[in-house]
C-alpha cells in the first residue's frame, strides 16, 4: 500500500505542475496513501499490480457503482491507478479487466488526470472522453454587469421558474449527443424540493432576468458540498458552480456567461481561492461556454463498454 502511496503522490506532483489549484496535501505520500486505501476500500474493489525487477511500479484499482445509472460497471476512480511509465497502464488495464469481463461488468469508467502520456495510453485501450472535471481562479476585480441583462439573487418568488429550469439539464443531456441515461424528474417534484430549498442558505442561487423574464439560472456552493469532487480532486478553499441552465430559446445571449460570472463574482467576495466545475464533454453547450469562461479541465473521466 506505501508503495502504491509514493506512486500516486508522484503522479499528483506531476499533475500539480500543470494544475497548481490542486491540492498540495497529496504530494505528500503518507496523505496519498489514504487516496488509495479508500479505493481498496469500495465494496467490490479489485485490480492489479505491476511488478518489475522486484520493485512494484504501477497498480490499478476498480470497483462498482451500485447506480443502475453506469450499467454493469467499474470505476477506477481519481485515486485508482498510478504508474510510473505511463504505457504500462495497458498492461495493469489488461489484467484487472480480465476479471472484470468475467464478472459479467463491461462499462468500464476511468477518471484521468490530465496528463498526455496516460489519456494516451488509455485511449489506446478503447477509452473516449466522457466528463471534464474543471477549475479556475476567482477574478481579482469582479466582472462588470451584462447591459441587456439583470442579474440577481433568487428569491422564494422565483422557485415555479427555478423548477422549470431545474429539468432544463436533465432534459438537454437526454439528447443527442450527449444520450445521458439521467433520470429526468417531474415538474412537481422540481417545485416541492425548491419551496423547500431556496432558504437553505449554503446554497447561492441567481437568475438572469432578459425583458423582464427570468431565462436562466445558476447555483453555487462550497466544493465540499460534491461527493464527486473529493480527496485529489478537490482544490483547497474552493467554491462549486454546481448548477447553471438557460431555457432553449434565451441561449447565445450571454446569460450563460452572466450567470457564471455571477458565481465567480460571489466566490471571490465570499473569500474562496478558486471554483470548480464539471460537464458532460458530449453536452455542445456547456463544453464550450465553462472553458470560455476561463475554466481549465484536470481531470478526464474515460469510458469504454466491452463487447461491441
Ligand atoms: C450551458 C448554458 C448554461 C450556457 O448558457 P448560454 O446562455 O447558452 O451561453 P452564453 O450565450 O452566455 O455563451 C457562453 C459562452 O459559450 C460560448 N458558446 C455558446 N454557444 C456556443 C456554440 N454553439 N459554439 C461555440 N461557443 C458557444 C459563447 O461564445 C460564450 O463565450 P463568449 O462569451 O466568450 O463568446 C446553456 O447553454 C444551457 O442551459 N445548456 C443546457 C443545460 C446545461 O448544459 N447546463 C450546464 C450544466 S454543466
Amino acid at each position: 500500500m506505501g508503495v502504491a502511496g509514493r506512486l500516486l503522490a508522484e503522479r499528483h506532483g506531476r499533475h500539480r505542475r500543470e494544475h497548481p489549484l490542486l491540492p498540495a496535501a497529496y504530494e505528500n505520500p503518507a496523505v496519498a496513501v489514504t487516496e488509495v486505501a479508500a479505493a481498496w476500500e469500495v465494496e467490490g474493489a479489485s485490480g492489479s499490480v505491476l511488478v518489475e525487477g522486484g520493485e512494484v511500479t504501477g497498480y490499478l484499482l476498480g470497483a462498482p457503482k451500485p447506480s443502475p445509472v453506469w450499467g454493469a460497471n467499474v470505476w477506477v476512480e481519481r485515486a485508482g491507478h498510478a504508474v510510473r511509465d505511463p504505457e504500462k497502464v495497458r498492461d495493469l488495464y489488461g489484467d484487472a479487466a480480465t476479471r472484470w469481463f468475467e464478472q459479467g461488468l463491461t462499462a468500464h469508467y476511468a477518471v484521468v488526470p490530465d496528463d498526455a502520456g496516460l489519456i494516451d495510453a488509455w485511449f489506446r485501450l478503447g477509452f473516449g472522453s466522457q466528463h471534464a472535471h474543471a477549475v479556475r481562479a476567482v477574478p481579482h476585480t469582479p466582472y462588470g454587469e451584462h447591459p441587456e441583462l439583470l442579474v440577481r439573487r433568487a428569491t422564494r418568488s422565483d422557485v415555479a421558474v427555478l423548477a422549470e429550469l431545474e429539468l432544463v439539464l436533465p432534459q438537454h443531456q437526454g439528447l443527442s449527443p450527449v444520450f445521458s441515461a439521467g433520470e429526468v424528474g417531474t415538474l412537481e417534484e422540481a417545485l416541492a424540493e425548491w419551496e423547500e430549498d431556496i432558504d437553505d442558505r449554503s446554497y447561492t442561487t441567481f437568475v438572469a432576468e432578459y425583458n423582464g423574464r427570468v431565462v436562466g439560472m445558476s447555483v453555487g456552493c462550497s466544493l465540499e458540498k460534491s461527493s464527486a469532487h473529493s480527496g485529489l480532486a478537490r482544490p483547497d478553499n474552493a467554491a462549486f458552480l454546481s448548477f447553471a441552465a438557460v431555457f432553449p430559446d434565451a441561449r447565445g445571449i450571454g446569460a450563460g456567461r452572466a450567470l457564471g460570472e455571477a458565481v465567480l463574482n460571489w466566490a471571490a467576495e465570499v473569500g474562496y481561492d478558486c471554483v470548480v466545475t464539471d460537464w458532460r464533454v458530449t453536452n455542445l453547450l456547456s463544453s464550450r461556454a465553462w472553458p470560455s469562461l476561463g475554466f481549465v479541465q484536470t481531470f478526464h473521466r474515460l469510458h469504454r463498454l466491452l463487447g461491441h
